[in-house]
């Protein structure tokens, strides 16, 4: 603020400037990178909820409500406990936990625990919809590692319009492991959450999901970044080191992340948890779904942004897709400026990250007994799509249907799941119940940040992705789990099929 302005000028003055800088102009947005960063980082509250008898219980709110991401500006949002995204939960391996989560919405919604093993029937799927004004409570145990989870809507054919409106919110598992790790922790100073998505913004600040037919096929995605619900935001740094946790909360764009100084970072946890050893890297292929930790380093004083950069000269290039495969791939993935870190004067000094952060299984293919192809299609693209030909959006010829079940796994086999993309696009590839580990990709070994559990994958045009995936814990014949593209208009369009565990 400027010495002789009031709080009032202040305000109006910026708000004609952010609406100037996104709307003002006929340049894609991207292209718009003047504007500063100028509002804090919104860090989601933490929920630990409540010890009850031992049981860890959480209240949960599904709501509508109005959120400013532009000052003086009100745009109609759906959040969890808030008017935009939900707290950020946390809960400890090994613990029961409870769900009592009310629906206050006017629509069916559902709440899915996105990377979690737990029985099927509190899965939170397109199986366990909560009518509005309803409570669904579902109660398990927490078996996972200590990870960076999520939770999100997860209704049927509504999962993108709705995780857009705001129903998503991060879990953080802790454990034994990461209580012992010399790493920061201390959430929201070193430890920050960091829900990275995209919006499409109208000139009144609304963003009501309206999806064309190029939406459906490409995917909806965004004119503006948020993060955390915030409209470029910065970060205050007062520590040598950050631990980010990242989660691609975006309904289709994938984030290939960079800082603006090119310099490298140690990526120290994936989808699951922690990674046996740090991965250095300088880049950082985030898809819908997907969640990463990693550990940056500062020194004081400084300014460096966090990109979404070009995919560049990354392998699958549409390769076989003629021409529109490029396309299609460059369309999935904007290139935005995300947030500012700003150093302070002088930096509390960190430890530094140790070599070794988890033993993960040894794994190998001969554990397999059974192996299984998923073959992702999507429709035909220009004229053949006109005329309605070429198929919808399926998975081995299928789109989702609630009453066939795919797939029947048993119980604690391991098995070896072949995943084909046929199409032009990148699919990420997200399994329910289950952390896998990637053997690989199109025969080549996965890279050392992908070494570790997952439950989703990236699977590039015309390559084949093979994943080692067992199922530990729970069997129901009766109700089934979820496989699908976590581009959330593809699975809402039926990329998505089911299975049960015996
Ligand atoms: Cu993140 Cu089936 O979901
Ligand atoms: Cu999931
Ligand atoms: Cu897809």
């Amino acid at each position: 603020m400027k010495p002789n302005q009031t709080r009032r000028e202040f305000l109006l003055g910026s708000t004609a400037l952010a609406l100037t800088l996104f709307f003002g102009s006929r340049e894609p947005l991207h292209a718009q990178s003047s504007s500063s960063f100028d509002t804090p980082v919104a860090i989601p509250p933490e929920d630990g909820g409540t010890l009850v008898d031992g049981v860890r219980e959480f209240t949960l709110s599904l709501q509508s409500g109005k959120t400013e991401f532009f000052e003086g500006v009100q745009t109609d949002t759906m959040g969890i406990n808030g008017s935009y995204l939900g707290p950020v939960l946390r809960m400890r391996t090994g613990e029961t936990v409870r769900f009592d989560v009310t629906n206050t919405l006017a629509i069916e919604s559902t709440l899915h625990w996105h990377g979690l093993n737990l029985p099927a029937s509190t899965d939170g799927g397109p199986h366990q919809p909560i009518e509005p004004g309803g409570t669904w409570s579902p109660s398990f145990k927490i078996h996972d590692v200590a990870s960076t989870m999520w939770y999100h809507s997860h209704q049927l054919h509504q999962t993108a319009s709705q995780v857009w409106a705001g129903l998503a919110g991060m879990i953080i598992i802790d454990d034994e492991v990461s209580d012992d790790l010399d790493i920061p922790s201390t959430y929201g100073v070193d430890d920050i959450p960091l829900v990275l998505q995209d919006r499409r913004f109208n000139r009144d600040g609304s963003m009501p999901y309206e999806a064309s037919m190029h939406d459906e096929m490409a995917g909806m995605s965004g004119n503006v970044p948020l993060i955390n619900g915030t409209v470029r935001p910065y970060v205050d740094v007062s520590t040598e080191k950050l631990r980010l946790r990242l989660l691609n909360g975006a309904n289709a764009s994938i984030y290939n992340l960079a800082f603006s100084d090119g310099r490298s970072f140690v990526q120290i946890a994936s989808d699951g948890g922690f990674l046996g050893q740090p991965a250095e890297m300088s880049e950082l292929l985030l898809a819908p779904g997907e969640r990463a930790e990693i550990i940056v380093d500062f020194t004081q004083n400084e300014r460096v942004i966090l990109e979404s950069k070009a995919l560049g000269g990354r392998r699958g290039g549409g390769q076989g897709m003629g021409m529109g495969g490029g396309m299609m791939m460059a369309e999935q993935n904007p290139q935005f400026q995300l947030v500012e870190f700003r150093a302070a004067d002088t930096l509390e000094p960190l430890a530094e990250v140790p070599d070794k952060l988890a033993e993960l299984p040894r794994i190998s293919e001969t554990q397999a007994t059974k192996t299984r192809e998923f073959l992702l299609e999507m429709p035909g693209m220009g004229p053949l799509r006109m005329l309605g030909m070429g198929g919808g959006f399926t998975i081995n010829g299928n789109a989702m249907k609630m009453r066939r079940v795919d797939e029947v796994v048993k119980l604690g086999e391991t098995e070896i799941w072949e995943i084909v993309n046929a199409g032009p696009m990148i699919h990420p590839f997200h399994i329910h119940n289950t952390q896998f580990r990637l053997l690989d990709r199109d025969g080549l070994l996965p890279g050392p940040n992908e070494a570790g559990l997952k439950d989703t994958v990236v699977v590039f045009p015309g390559e084949r992705v093979r994943l080692l995936v067992r199922f530990d814990h729970y069997t129901d014949p009766e109700r089934p789990y979820m496989y699908h593209c976590h581009i959330l208009e593809h699975e809402d369009a039926g990329m998505m099929g089911q299975f049960t565990v015996v």
